[in-house]
């Protein structure tokens, strides 16, 4: 018997039991006002607005935007679940994809959405409330008489055209309800940080430039490659291939810590989450960010993780809309999985990248180093012997060269002295300090210090040998040392006898 010939019967869903799975998806809910945002987009609005009312706890939320409105009948098909579903032509510009997010993102968050809608001078308004769902066990949605009375309802009345969307009757299964106004507040925070991360190319103007709003503060733009700090390494952009499309990926080498003007820059330009989680691909589709971090499972005989040497690479892949299906971008926009023939090429540009970053984050500043070979003598040196690094004091260092000067017959214990501290040197024990809390290295030197120092500096500088004035050989020492050396190259001065400039 063919299967056309077969008996078939219709089982319908039950309509309770699947919404309440629906609901379910795992949207926080800045995931879930993301989605809301990329259909405004979509529907052409510049202007978008999302307010959060704590109200006591039980949050009520809105969007307002001024794109195209919907009619009656284009409202009832976007109130539809899977109305367009993923084998559905959409244009370049579609961030949707599903058929879904409206509906699922918003109750995954409260238990009635409503959605109004105005073209051509005409509004209608459709709501779906799960408790109704479930008391009538139909896939009714409702047809409300006015309104919910919101600030942003309020708006939405004198728009000539745009879409209104307004979460009620939140319960626990959304990450907004019953917070304490102070936690609530704080969960404002992070959807502002989430939405400057996502739409960085349509709050900057790289994409079609949008503002959103929320609570009617304007958010603005985080871009991951801090590509406006001087210090940043842009790496050649890389134009890959399959059969979905075309693909570029540029990569990027973040500032060393010590090249941010101050620890607020360094901590800003790390991100939501900080820096060891951003660091990675970020995979935009139609210029709005779906992946921000992390190493998409590439890597060596061992997936890479996020290490604190690779903490300074980043590497853009921008996705057009329409390779969804090859990079198995998930419902919530939220994750992307690279197809097997671009992982070798993809791994090959981010080892690279990684190579890079590491060499930065372990030299304190990348400028620092170029210097040191034009400039002064390094105190340490990396040297790679059979594979091996291993790390000496420098013997040819004015410091150290004086020290073997005034040895005399003890330098053997000297030079002992020197490999004892080079083969013992804490390294699993920096490694582990390092990875667990960032450098938190003092930069500051104690008087006891700077005084003692500067003692001896200046008598290392003035005994050097060379036609340089002593400020310059100063100058050379010091900037082998990674703390803050006013202080310290006043005291060397005042010493020698040379006015501070
Ligand atoms: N703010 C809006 N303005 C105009 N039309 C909208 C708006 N929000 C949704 N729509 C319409 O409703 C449809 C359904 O939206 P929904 O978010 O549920 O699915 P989608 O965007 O098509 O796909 P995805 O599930 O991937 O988001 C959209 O395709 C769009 O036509
Ligand atoms: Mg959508």
């Amino acid at each position: 018997m063919g299967a056309e010939h077969a008996r078939t019967v219709e089982i319908i869903p039950s309509a309770s039991a699947l919404l309440q799975s629906l609901r379910g998806l795992g949207y926080a809910p800045e995931t879930a006002l993301a989605d809301l945002i990329d259909n405004s987009i979509a529907a052409g609005a510049a202007r978008i607005d999302v307010d959060l009312d704590w109200n006591g706890g039980t949050p009520v939320v809105a969007i307002l935007d001024d794109g195209r409105g919907l009619d009656f009948d284009g409202l009832s098909a976007a109130m539809r679940f899977g109305g367009d579903g993923p084998m559905a032509e959409r244009t370049s510009d579609d961030l949707g994809r599903f058929g879904l997010g409206l509906k699922t993102a918003s109750l995954s968050q409260c238990r009635r959405m409503t959605v109004a809608s105005r073209k051509d001078g005409l509004t209608s308004c459709l709501a779906w409330d799960v408790d109704q769902v479930a008391a009538k066990g139909k896939w009714e949605a409702l047809v409300p008489e006015a309104l919910p009375a919101t600030r942003l309802a309020e708006a939405f009345g004198s728009r000539a055209q745009g879409t209104l969307v307004v979460w009620e009757h939140m319960d626990a299964i959304g990450g907004l309800f019953g917070l304490d106004s102070e936690d609530f507040f704080a969960r404002l925070q992070n959807i502002r940080a989430h939405f400057a991360m996502v739409f960085h190319r349509f709050l900057a103007g790289d994409a079609r430039r949008i503002a959103i709003a929320i609570n009617g503060r304007v958010v603005r733009g985080w871009d991951p490659f801090q590509r406006n700090h001087p210090a940043t390494i842009t790496m050649p952009t890389e134009r890959l291939r399959s059969t979905a499309g075309v693909m570029d990926v540029s990569p990027f080498v973040l500032p060393h810590r010590d090249r941010f003007a101050n620890e607020a820059e360094y901590e800003a330009a790390g991100g939501f989450g900080g820096w060891s989680e951003r660091q990675g691909f970020y995979v935009y589709r139609g210029k709005r960010l779906v992946a921000a971090g992390g190493w998409l499972g590439l890597g060596g005989a061992r997936a890479w993780t996020r290490e604190e040497s690779s903490r300074l690479a980043r590497l853009s892949v921008d996705l057009p809309t329409h390779v969804d299906a090859e990079w198995r971008i998930d419902v919530r926009k939220s994750l992307a999985r690279p197809p097997a023939v671009l992982r070798p090429r993809l791994t090959a540009i981010a080892a690279a990248c990684r190579g890079k970053a590491r060499e930065v984050f372990a030299w304190r500043g990348g400028k620092v180093r170029r210097q040191a070979a034009k400039l002064g003598q390094p105190v340490w040196t990396a040297e790679q012997i059979s594979g091996r690094v291993q790390y000496r004091i420098n013997r040819n260092h004015p410091a150290l060269q004086r020290l073997f000067a005034a040895a005399g017959d003890n330098q053997n214990l000297l030079t002992a002295a020197l490999v004892l501290i080079e083969k013992t040197v804490p390294i699993e024990r920096i490694w582990l300090d390092v990875s667990e809390t960032g450098d938190t290295r003092s930069t500051a030197l104690s008087d006891t210090e700077i005084s003692l120092l500067a003692d001896q500096l200046a008598s290392v500088v003035t005994g050097m040998s060379g036609d340089d004035p002593v400020e310059v050989r100063l100058d050379r020492m010091l900037q082998q040392l990674p703390v803050k050396t006013g202080a310290l190259r006043r005291s060397v001065l005042r010493i020698i006898g040379t006015p501070d400039e």
